[in-house]
Order: C-alpha cells, then structure tokens, then sequence
C-alpha cells in the first residue's frame, strides 16, 4: 500500500511518500521545503511567518512528491498528517489540507504524533529494528524515550521537565555566535575542541573518552540534564543557566575564552545526560536495541557515545540516515502505517493541539 504523509509542525514543510508491502517499508518519495533560511533573521522560529510559508509551499510539494514517486493520488490507500504537538497555527495548515485532500479524493485519513513519528522513521532502514526496542526522540522541543512493544505503540517512559537538548543547543549556541539553527554548527565546533585534545579519530567515541580523562576537569563542572533518582526524567534549563553563568565568567575575568573545547565540554555534558537517561531505561525495561531519532540525533557525538553504551550491553543504536533524523514526512507516513493497522481514522472534525500526547 501508498502512504501520502505531511509535516508542517515547525519549520520544516514536508510530503512523502512510503510504499508498505507486506510489512516491509520503502521510501519512494522524500520532499522536504525548510524555512530556516527566513527564520533564521530572527534567531529562532516565528510563528506566523511559519505558517504562511506551510500555506505556501504545500500544493507545489504534493505534487513533487507524487510525481517523484511516481503515483496518482488514486494509488493511495492512506494520507497521514501529523496533528500534534507543535506550533498550533502550523500544524492546522499541514491538517487542513491533508483533510481537505483526503476527503475530496476518498482516501483514509490517520493523524499521528509528532514525536513518535521520529521514531518510526527507524522502520525505513535496509533492517528495521522488531520489538521490543527503546528509543530516544531528541529535537528543539522535545527529549524523550520510549519504550515500544509487540503492539508497535511507542510508551514514553522519561522525559525533559522544561528545554529540551536542541533547545539547549540553539541557545547556547547563539551565545557562541553559531546562526540559528546551532545545532550542527555546535556538532563541529565540538569536533573541534575534541580534535584539539585527542586529534582526529573517525568514529571515536570522544564524550565516553572526555567523560574519563583529566581534560575535563580542566573546565568548571556542568549540571547533569539527568534528575537525580531512580526515574528517567531530563531538565536541561539548569545546565543552559550554568554554561550561560561559564560564559560570563569567561567575559569578565578577560581570560582566553577556549571556544571549542568550552562547546565540546557542553556537548560531553547533554550526552552524558542522555546516556544516563538509557541506562536507567535499560536497567528498567531490560536491554534491547535502540533507535535515536530527532533532529539532534543528528550529532555525531551522541551517535558515537551510544553506540559504545548500548553495545556494553550488547546490542545496537539503530541509526537514521541524516535526512530522516530532521522533520520530513516519510516518518509521519510510517506512523501512520500503525495507525490505518489499527483502524484509528481521522474524520472531517480533525484538529490539531499543540500540545504533547501522554
Ligand atoms: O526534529 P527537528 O528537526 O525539529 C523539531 O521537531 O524540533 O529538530 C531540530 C533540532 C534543532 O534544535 C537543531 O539545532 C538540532 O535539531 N540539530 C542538531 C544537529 N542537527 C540538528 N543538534 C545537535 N547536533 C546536530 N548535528
Ligand atoms: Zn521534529
């Protein structure tokens, strides 16, 4: 069967389309129209000017994407539209017209999480990962795991109390005078700093290594984003206020400010966190692969860093090609695979919420 699927959460507008056959999962189309360069002006995402570009860009990128997989609206068995959470004005763009495309041409309609749809993007992969497994959702707003079962629902078991790790990054990234989104920029300039301390190492597991050595204490200690206790639960506010207060410091006293080991001491600082978050998710829900999806599992030193914990354990970070960790709608389709399974149909009353699913 043909999924149409559609993104318009944030900043990204995006339309796919996935083939499922007998349960195997292929990609056949991929667009993916991104604003960053308009919001970018401004440091970070305005909402109205979100919208109207989703408004924009929609039809024009329907059509690519039918016509690059080459397909009819016909062909399809089902359109999936994430309709939540995010920024409202967004999503009810991205809802309204997969609505109003699903009824005019007698196509099933599914509405999917956002987050979770991050993570079923893993079920594109050459091999996909078979439940159970857990899954770490990283992005500007979010920073959650979760647990998925036999029934393929992904259960969240943890997650941030306040920013998430993208958000931590963008903002202190913007401090460092990395342009908005900072994500990637950080991941360099973090390479940077590791670089200067170990030299270059492909696939070098840099945090389990910084995490280690004297170099570290070299710098003022960061708060952990992982909360103290048993549970699995993040807050990254106190770690931006800690490094935003390092930052002064380093102003005020007129020492050398050591740009990219400071970035690299802070990115050790968000993994270590993250990879704290999944030993207590595995020491609870037994040891399983992993699947790390999001925008910021997009870094390339929390890919190497849970890699080496998840394999201590003996199993695998199930790793999503760059162009499916960011917001794309082949992942909103293969969300919305689960969701035409369990015959859980949107009707013309669909709306959206900005808000997150339990
Ligand atoms: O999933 P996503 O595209 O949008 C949301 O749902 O939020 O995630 C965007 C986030 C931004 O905060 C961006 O800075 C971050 O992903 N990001 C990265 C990297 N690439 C993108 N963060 C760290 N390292 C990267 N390489
Ligand atoms: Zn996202």
């Amino acid at each position: 069967m043909l999924i149409l699927g559609f993104e318009s959460s944030c900043d990204e507008t995006a339309a796919a389309v996935i083939e499922v056959t007998d349960g195997v999962f292929s990609l056949r189309s991929s667009i993916v129209r991104s604003q960053v360069d308009v919001h970018r002006l401004y440091g970070g995402v305005v909402p109205e000017i979100a919208s109207r570009a989703h408004t924009e860009a929609l039809s024009a990128i329907t059509e690519e994407a039918l016509s690059a997989a080459g397909v009819g609206l016909s062909d399809l068995s089902c359109i999936a539209v994430a309709n939540h959470p995010g920024l409202i004005g967004a999503l009810l763009v991205g809802v309204n017209f997969a609505k109003a495309l699903a009824v005019r041409n007698k196509i099933p309609l599914v509405a999917v999480d956002h987050i979770r749809s991050h993570i079923a993007a893993a079920n594109l992969l050459d091999s996909p990962p078979t439940p159970p497994y857990l899954a770490v959702a990283v992005s500007g707003g979010h920073t959650s795991i979760f647990s998925i079962g036999e029934d393929r629902r992904a259960s969240l078991v943890g997650e941030t109390r306040d920013d998430a790790i993208g958000e931590a990054f963008d903002k202190i990234g913007r401090r460092l005078g990395i342009p908005y989104p900072a994500g990637r920029g950080f991941d360099l300039l973090a390479q940077e700093g590791f670089s200067e301390m170990y030299g270059k190492r492909p696939d070098f597991d840099y945090v389990g290594h910084y995490l280690a050595s004297p170099e570290r204490k070299t710098m003022p200690p960061l708060p952990s984003p992982l909360l103290h206790g048993d549970g699995i639960a993040f807050s990254f506010s106190g770690l931006k206020t800690a490094a935003v207060n390092l930052l002064h410091r380093y102003s005020q006293t007129g020492e050398d400010f050591p740009r990219a080991r400071f970035a690299a001491h802070y990115t050790a600082a968000c993994v270590e966190g993250i990879a704290g978050g999944v030993r207590r998710a595995i020491d609870a829900y037994g040891a399983h692969d992993l699947v790390l999806g999001g925008g910021v599992a997009a870094n390339s030193h929390l890919r190497r860093h849970l890699s080496a914990v998840v394999a201590e354990y003996g199993k695998a970070l199930r790793l999503l090609p760059l162009d499916l960790c960011g917001d794309n709608a082949a992942m909103v389709a293969a969300e919305g695979y689960f969701a035409f399974l369990r015959g859980d149909f949107a009707g013309a009353d669909l709306n959206a919420s900005a808000a997150d699913e339990d």
